[in-house]
Order: C-alpha cells, then structure tokens, then sequence
C-alpha cells in the first residue's frame, strides 16, 4: 500500500523530519533519517556567497523547524561560506542539532576541487571549521577524499589525533569502495560514509550492502542527481501525478525505503524546494512501487 498523509500545519514543523525514522550514528549520536546538505546554499560554481543570503537563512532555519537535526557541510563550500551562513542562521544551536563537516579539499576557484590530506592541511582545515562553526567539538567529521598522494594511515591517523583530542566525535569517510572502508576500519572506527548514490546512478550499491551489513550509516550525495529528478517533466513525473507528490519527494522517499541506515541530505537554495523535498518523510512505498522505481531509474 503506498500512503501520503498531509501534515496538518500544526504538525508539520518539528514531527515532519521525525517521520523518517531515525538512526545511531557510531551508537551514542542519534539523527533523524531525512538530513539537510547545505553546499547549494552557496554562489555558483560552489564558490562565493549565496545569490539571496536571507533565503540561504531562512532555509536552514526553516530545516530545524521542519525537525531536520543532522545537516552536511564543509570547510570547501564557498570556501567556508556554509559554515559561515550554519552558525549565522542557527548558533546558539539546538541540543540535538548535528553539523556533520568535512574536509580533506583545497578550493583554487569556482568548480575547482584539489584534494589536499597532509595532515598539516587536515589539522588547519579542522580548526577554521571549529572556529567558523563556534564549535568545541565537530560531532561528525568526514574525510572528504582519501588523497592518494598521502599515505592513508597518516589521514586517518590525523583524524584520529583530532579525536584523542576532544575536537571531532566520530570519524566518516567520502566516496570510498568497501576496500577501502574495510582498509580505514582497521585503523579507526567509521560511522559513516558518504557516497554519489540516487535513483538513477547506484555505482554504489555494493558499499550501501555492506554500510547496511554492517551498520554504518550512508549518506547519498546527490540524492536528487543534482535536481534532475525533481523536475516536473522528469523520469518521476507519473509517479508524482499518482501520488500526489513532488517528484523530489519520491525520489528522496526511494533512498529512506531503500535501507534502514540511508541518512538522504538533498540540497537546495529555496525554502520551497525544502518544503518539496520534506514531504520524502511522509511517503510510505511499497514493495511494488520500489520495484517499479528502480526498473524507471534503470531504464532512464
Ligand atoms: N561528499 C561529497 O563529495 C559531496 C558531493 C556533492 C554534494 N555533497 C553533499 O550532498 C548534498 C546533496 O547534494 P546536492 O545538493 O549537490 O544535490 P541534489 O540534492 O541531488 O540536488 C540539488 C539540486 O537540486 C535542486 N533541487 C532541490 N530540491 C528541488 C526541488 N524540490 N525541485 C526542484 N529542484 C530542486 C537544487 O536547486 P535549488 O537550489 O534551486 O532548489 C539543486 O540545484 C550537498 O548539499 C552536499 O551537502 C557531498
């Protein structure tokens, strides 16, 4: 049976988000399953401040008032300019508010990604998060590539430095292949990994098996295959007539269903599209209606 249940007003600021379900990450730090990615609140390319400023806050403030409690980021998002906006918007934060960062990228202009893990980088780039964020501690703090021009223990044992130190709580990992997860786990504890994952391009299914064998929670990035699946003329378009839905909302639906440990974080610069795309908690699919899903996304 598939189900779309509208929120009445009341109810739909602070439950919609709780209507995912939630998830442990590294077993002591809870967080609802439907996250908020904040690197489309930037200028274009990535690089610079947001077109409309007021709207970059409202949406992260409308996100914790739709329940959203984990949001993503990093230090290579403007640069710095998410970070920046996350602590303008939201500091002094809720108690259950996640910030999930990165870092692990130097950014040389707009489009421009140079991945950058000498400790030295990692180090620097953990103190400008901490202290743009006005954080003591970073709950989750994900290497956002394993450079392969550095040793990998040398990363991970910086992570791990930070860690013993009190300056990040958990450890994730950013597009890896379960080789190279398992390769990190000897070394440190993992609670997450952070993949390109979506309706339409599941290059990743084999580290989402293991992520839900073993517990580690997966966050999709471009969940929303960087909006082409929220189009209304799109690949999800008849579904979305017959379920009343935006198409983004069932596209971010599929991954909640997908597995238990999927933690979706669609992105947008607009309040609206947010609205859209929370309506993903709401969305109970069926078996059928997953099948049918997967064999459009297949097809397209
Ligand atoms: N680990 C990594 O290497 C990595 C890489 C990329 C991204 N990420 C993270 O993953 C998050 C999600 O990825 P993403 O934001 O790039 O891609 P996405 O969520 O797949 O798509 C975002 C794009 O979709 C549009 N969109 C969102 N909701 C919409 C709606 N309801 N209707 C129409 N268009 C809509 C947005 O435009 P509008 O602004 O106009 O809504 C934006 O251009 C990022 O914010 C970031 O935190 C991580």
């Amino acid at each position: 049976m598939t189900t779309l249940q509208r929120p009445s007003e009341r109810d739909e600021r602070r439950s919609i988000a709780s209507r995912s379900g939630s998830f442990l990450l590294g077993g002591d730090l809870p967080v609802r399953r439907l996250g908020f990615g904040t690197m489309r609140l930037t200028g274009r390319g990535i690089w610079g401040e947001p077109a409309d400023h007021d709207e970059a806050i409202a949406v992260l403030r409308r996100a914790v008032a739709l329940g959203i409690d984990l949001l993503d980021t990093a230090d290579s998002y403007g640069p710095e300019v998410a970070e920046r906006l996350i602590a303008e918007a939201l500091h002094p934060y809720p108690a259950d508010l996640v910030i999930a960062t990165k870092g692990g990228f130097l950014r040389p202009g707009p489009d421009r990604w140079i991945e950058d893990g000498r400790p030295e980088h990692l180090r620097m780039a953990c103190e400008g998060s901490l202290r743009r964020l006005k954080l003591d501690r970073i709950d989750l703090y994900q290497l956002h590539r394993i450079d392969p021009k550095v040793a990998m223990e040398d990363q991970i044992g910086t992570l791990l430095d930070l860690q013993r130190q009190g300056k990040i709580r958990h450890i994730g990992l950013s597009e890896v292949s379960v080789a190279q997860v398992e390769a990190v786990r000897r070394l440190a504890t993992v609670v997450s990994v952070q993949n390109r994952y979506n309706l339409v391009d599941r290059h990743s299914e084999d580290v989402l098996e293991y992520c839900t064998r073993e517990s580690i929670g997966f966050i999709p990035w471009y969940p929303l295959a960087t909006g082409n699946l929220a189009k209304p003329g799109g690949v999800l378009a008849r579904a979305a007539e017959r379920l009343g839905a935006p198409p983004a909302s069932i596209a971010v639906a599929w991954l909640l269903n997908k597995s238990p440990v999927m933690l979706p974080i669609p992105g947008t610069s607009s309040v609206r599209h947010l609205d859209e795309n929370a309506v993903a908690a709401l969305l109970a699919l069926d078996g059928s209606l997953m099948t049918e899903l997967e064999e459009l996304g297949a097809a397209s």
